[in-house]
């Protein structure tokens, strides 16, 4: 089939919300409906068409300039997200009550096929594209828009979502620095970023922490513990400490908040409890935690999320028009491009060590625990 004879499409939101979805549908939709193609909407990743019995109003929606109007600067996504949900390994109760790991993906086909859809929008991170790269192998024409608040996708200068967490997390140490002063704390902030410390970096240099823990520097308390005390032998009897969720300990396990499923990954957490307890330890000082969490991937996308989002959208109409499939729109600054879906599923950008953001922080005094 060739792609350039597109008259419906389907869009799908997988994984984590982040801020800058609905954007993305509003860009599809109205490039699309520009065009004369019909847009239908796949509730929850895939679970609309493979769980339709969870949806007695119907596991799609159908996705028109009305449906789509007035949702750009809206979090969240109309047509609902899931990261329980892969077709490749959907977990199926069987009549033992055992949960087998299930390739459901040729059902994904041929409801495609039924409902003459000629193509598909994948907008999701890492999990979501490496499934869309699986269906464009099967012969699906697949585009797919990076999303992540977590910022960890390779091939992209950025994804959207990530400018909005990095502000949000950015305002809150601006807020605590008020209060870890008038109390002498430690404060400890968690961040969200899975094994990247994309977030914990950028908003902790832009919010004055003094301390910067992320994954890729595998870090020893001992030497934050140094950097707090240094901090009160010089008269500021406070620190805000950020924590990237996956973290790594020198001498320990990052914090794991809940073990992995079939279809469904570990979910980070805790790490921030532990450090503030041993910066207590070590110091005598009172320390506390705040832990962002989802806060991160809540509210209005920031201009930058949303001006992305919009042109990723129409970006990814452009391709499946010239015929494309199997690529993921980029953002090779200042332009968009398109890359290989197969040169992004199944890898993670982390921060590099060379990063001039890592040298700021290091010439700006703040410590990484190494
Ligand atoms: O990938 C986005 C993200 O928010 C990560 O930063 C975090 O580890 C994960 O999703 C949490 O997912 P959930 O709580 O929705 O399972």
């Amino acid at each position: 089939m060739s792609t350039s004879k597109i008259r419906r499409i389907a869009i799908s939101t997988g994984g984590g919300d982040a801020p800058g979805l609905n954007a993305v549908i509003r860009a599809v939709v109205m490039a699309a409906t520009n065009r004369g193609w019909e847009c239908v909407g796949i509730r929850d990743g895939f679970n609309g068409i493979l769980n339709p019995e969870r949806y007695p109003q119907g596991g799609t929606l159908p996705l028109t300039p009305d449906t789509v109007r007035g949702i750009a600067h809206l979090g969240g996504t109309i047509i609902g997200t899931t990261n329980k949900g892969n077709p490749f390994h959907y977990p199926v109760v069987q009549a033992d009550g055992n949960v087998q790991d299930t390739d459901r993906s040729d059902e994904l086909l041929d409801w495609f096929k039924a409902r003459g859809i000629d193509a598909l929008v994948s907008v999701g991170g890492d999990g979501s594209l490496t499934i869309a790269d699986a269906l464009h192998k099967k012969g699906l024409p697949v585009v797919g828009v990076p999303k992540t608040i977590d910022n960890d996708l390779d091939k992209t200068f950025t994804t959207f979502g990530f400018d909005t967490a990095v502000s949000f997390a950015t305002e809150c140490l601006d807020r605590l620095h008020s209060t870890a002063q008038s109390h002498q704390r430690v404060m400890v902030v968690e961040v969200m970023g899975r094994y990247a410390g994309w977030i914990a970096l950028h908003a902790g240099i832009a919010g004055g922490a003094h301390g910067i823990l992320i994954p890729e520097i595998a870090f020893d308390i001992d030497k934050v513990a140094a950097k707090v005390k240094e901090r009160d032998a010089m008269g500021r009897q406070y620190s805000l400490i950020v924590v990237a969720e996956g973290a790594q300990p020198r001498d320990g396990e990052r914090a794991v908040a809940a073990a992995a499923e079939i279809g469904h990954a570990e979910r980070l957490g805790g790490i921030g409890e532990r450090v503030a307890a041993q910066l207590a330890e070590r110091t005598g000082k009172d320390a506390r935690t705040v832990v962002l969490g989802h806060l991160l991937r809540g509210g209005s996308p920031t201009s930058f999320d949303r001006l992305a989002s919009l042109r990723f959208g129409t970006a990814a109409v452009r391709a499946l028009e010239d015929g494309m499939s199997g690529v993921m729109v980029a953002l090779a600054f200042p332009n968009v491009n398109y890359v290989r879906l197969d040169e992004v599923a199944g890898r993670m950008k982390a921060v590099p060590m060379d990063s001039d953001t890592l040298q700021t922080g290091r010439d700006l005094g703040i410590t990484f625990g190494d």
